[in-house]
């Protein structure tokens, strides 16, 4: 078949395998390169892609990586993506980044959260889908957006940039441990999570500075690990502008997300993780009490599809001119 042609990095971690199911059954894209890292060596496997993907996985090698492409995924380590980035653009590639390595504009931010990334003069575009539709097929190098500001910005920016937002925003959020990739840790082990909830990073966390970055203000961000394998639920509080009513809110949200295939709008139908989970949705809801002008809203999205290797691919589709949603349904 011929389609987009793309080689993926990172195939054999959580993300880059997500993106390779996705890729292979994408009707109108072609897989040429399927890497690992380049630090093992023997035939690489990835059983539950049987049936779905039968081409080899090699070692990474970034003259492979780019030849005879149309665009390149990267779903690796930040540290490996902002070496690799620079060097991808001089060969004149295309880049979907997985990693937060890019996501940052700021010299100072990027030097506190991402210090291995180097200054790039070809401009970066932030990738949430639906807020950049028209700046992606232009763009040379989108650094997706991380899982948890996915989830909070496509609740937040409608309500932020229509100014109806006063005072604290609070995000509240839980991951499924797939979030923090495949190496397990102390913090991750299953007998460390199973059964248990841990708020971690607390003011400390870089996708605070991601949220903050395209929310222009501050965050107060709270991640949570819980015993499930993949979904994200972030609880955001806020206070709203006196005077803003149910129908004032459902209205920025019809206009920001009316023609977005993939944000559901659920209202007061608070979504929850199972109804996102294996998908490329992200599902919105929201409670608004008019009086106090308190508002809680849920955004709900699986962590390794929207979150990361459904977004990057959603990307490449409204990139290439194809339909936003195709292979993502
Ligand atoms: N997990 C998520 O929910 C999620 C969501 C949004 C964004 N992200 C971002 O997406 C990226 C990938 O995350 P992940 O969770 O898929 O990670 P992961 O499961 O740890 O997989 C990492 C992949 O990168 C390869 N790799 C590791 N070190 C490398 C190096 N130095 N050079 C080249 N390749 C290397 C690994 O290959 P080997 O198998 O050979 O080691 C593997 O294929 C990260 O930057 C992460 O922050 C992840």
């Amino acid at each position: 078949m011929s389609g987009i042609r793309v080689g993926i990095a990172g195939v054999t971690g959580y993300g880059g395998q997500e993106l390779l199911r996705l890729a292979a059954r994408h009707p109108q894209v072609e897989v040429t390169a399927a890497m690992a890292s380049s630090a093992r060596d023997g035939e690489r496997a990835l059983p539950s892609l049987t049936g779905v993907w039968s081409g080899d996985i090699t070692p990474l090698s970034v003259a492979d990586l780019t030849r005879s492409v149309d665009a390149v995924f990267l779903a690796l380590p930040e540290a490996a993506s902002a070496e690799l980035v620079p060097e991808l653009v001089a060969r004149g590639a295309r880049v979907f980044d997985l990693s937060g390595a890019f996501r940052l504009r700021s010299a100072a931010a990027r030097a506190r959260w991402y210090p291995k990334t180097p200054e790039l003069e070809t401009p970066i575009l932030y990738g949430l889908t639906e807020r950049c539709r028209a700046a992606l097929p232009d763009a040379r190098v989108v650094s997706c957006p991380g899982c948890y500001p996915t989830s909070a910005l496509l609740a937040l920016q409608p309500l932020a940039e229509a100014g109806v937002i006063e005072g604290d925003v609070v995000i509240d959020a839980k991951s499924g441990i797939s979030g923090a990739g495949k190496t397990p840790s102390e913090k991750t082990h299953f007998s460390e999570r199973h059964g248990s909830v841990a708020a971690y990073g607390v003011l400390a966390h870089r996708h605070a500075a991601e949220m903050e970055q395209q929310l222009e203000r501050a965050v107060t961000f709270v991640p949570h690990l819980v015993p499930l394998d993949r979904g994200i639920l972030a609880t955001i509080y806020v206070r709203v502008r006196p005077g803003t009513t149910e129908a004032a809110v459902a209205g920025l949200f019809e206009q920001a997300y009316g023609d977005a295939p993939l944000v559901r709008l659920r209202h007061a139908a608070l979504p929850d993780i199972r109804q996102v989970a294996y998908t490329n949705f992200c599902d919105i809801g929201w409670k608004l009490d008019a009086d106090s002008g308190r508002m809680v809203l849920v955004s709900c999205l699986d962590n390794l599809g929207k979150g990361a290797a459904g977004q990057a691919l959603q990307n490449l589709n409204v990139a290439f001119g194809l339909e936003e949603q195709a292979g993502l349904l």
